[in-house]
């Protein structure tokens, strides 16, 4: 797979990675999704390795996802209780990562509301240090997945169209999706009102920017859809929900006036009946309980990844050596 370590030995924004880099967590989580669906045994790449989930911001998949990817690679998992720990006693984030690290952790993988949190942690952490999002900053692991999900539905995602749909502004997975697929070749348009879509975004990331949803997802292979971030503004940034709706929701007949093939996507949480209405997500090709399923094994990838880094050995490929092996022995 590469004949020398993964060249990162965190993984802080998807800026960071090369085209090849990021082809390559694409092509070990397919490896580890095959294996998977087979219904293998667990791993034991990680065995020996502690991965601690430092989450300061709630989530479901995400912390859900790398806690399964850790144990089908057979490191111990711990999920650190931000709402019980001496944080609110005071303690510094230096501190707490440092504690963790003395109690014995590898890998830390870590959500914070600020941005830059992660460039902080790695600059002093001794374990790998995962970015599970950090304010509106970056939010790799999803734009890896859903990098991951296009090229499985569609085959590729050079040379597509997609298009994002919503609260650009405030939203770390819209800036993470558009380095990770403009760097493997595809176009993305972004789309939203001004106050979350400044024209300003299309400049400083390289993408087409409309506030006009029809002219957005005409011609899309995939549309984006976003969450409002209502936790990230200060005063509520839109007249009504109402509006919101039914200028950039997405419904059937919206849709139809689009591509009708198109692939719906989006992140997670779902705000049902505002940007996304029910029909849309009961279609065949919104593919949002795919995008959830494919966390799994595009983390794993990025544990495995550091994990050589860590080690300083060559990648290897997928299978290695069953957990079954070490039990049986
Ligand atoms: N997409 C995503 O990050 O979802 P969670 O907040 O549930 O982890």
């Amino acid at each position: 797979m590469l004949d020398q370590p993964f060249p990162h030995r965190h993984l802080v924004a998807i800026g960071r990675l090369s085209r090849a880099e990021i082809e390559l967590v694409l092509d070990t989580a397919e490896e580890y999704r095959a294996h998977i669906a087979s219904g293998a045994r667990r791993l034991t790449t990680l065995d020996g390795s502690t991965v601690v989930n430092l989450f300061f911001e709630n989530s479901t998949r995400t912390r859900m996802s790398f806690e399964m990817a850790a144990q089908h690679l057979s490191a111990y998992v711990v999920n650190f209780d931000v709402g019980t720990s001496s944080i609110k006693k005071g303690e510094s984030l230096r501190d707490t990562v440092e504690t963790i690290e003395a109690a014995g952790a590898n890998i830390i993988v870590i959500r914070h509301a600020s941005s830059g949190t992660h460039e902080h942690v790695a600059t002093f952490a001794k374990a790998a240090v995962i970015n599970a999002g950090d304010g509106w900053h970056e939010h790799p692991t999803q734009a890896l997945l859903d990098a991951f999900t296009i090229r499985r539905a569609l085959g590729k995602v050079e040379g597509l169209s997609v298009t994002i749909v919503g609260d650009v502004l405030h939203s770390r997975v819209a800036r993470s999706n558009v380095l990770c697929l403009t760097a493997l070749g595809a176009r993305v348009t972004v789309c939203g009102p001004s106050m979350f879509v400044p024209e300003s975004f299309g400049e400083a990331y390289g993408v087409r920017v409309t506030n006009r949803l029809d002219e957005a997802i005409a011609g899309a292979d995939v549309i984006y859809l976003l969450r409002i971030q209502a936790e990230r503004q200060q005063t509520r940034r839109f007249p009504s929900v109402g509006e919101y709706r039914k200028l950039y929701g997405l419904n059937t007949a919206k849709l139809e006036r689009a591509n009708p093939d198109a692939l719906v996507m989006h992140p997670g949480p779902v705000n049902r009946g505002v940007e996304i209405s029910n029909s849309i997500m009961d279609r065949e090709r919104t593919v949002i309980v795919d995008q959830v399923a494919h966390g799994v094994p595009v983390r794993m990838a990025v544990l495995k990844l550091l994990k050589s880094a860590q080690d300083g050995v060559a990648v290897q490929s997928v299978p290695e050596k069953p957990a079954s092996e070490l039990d049986d022995g």
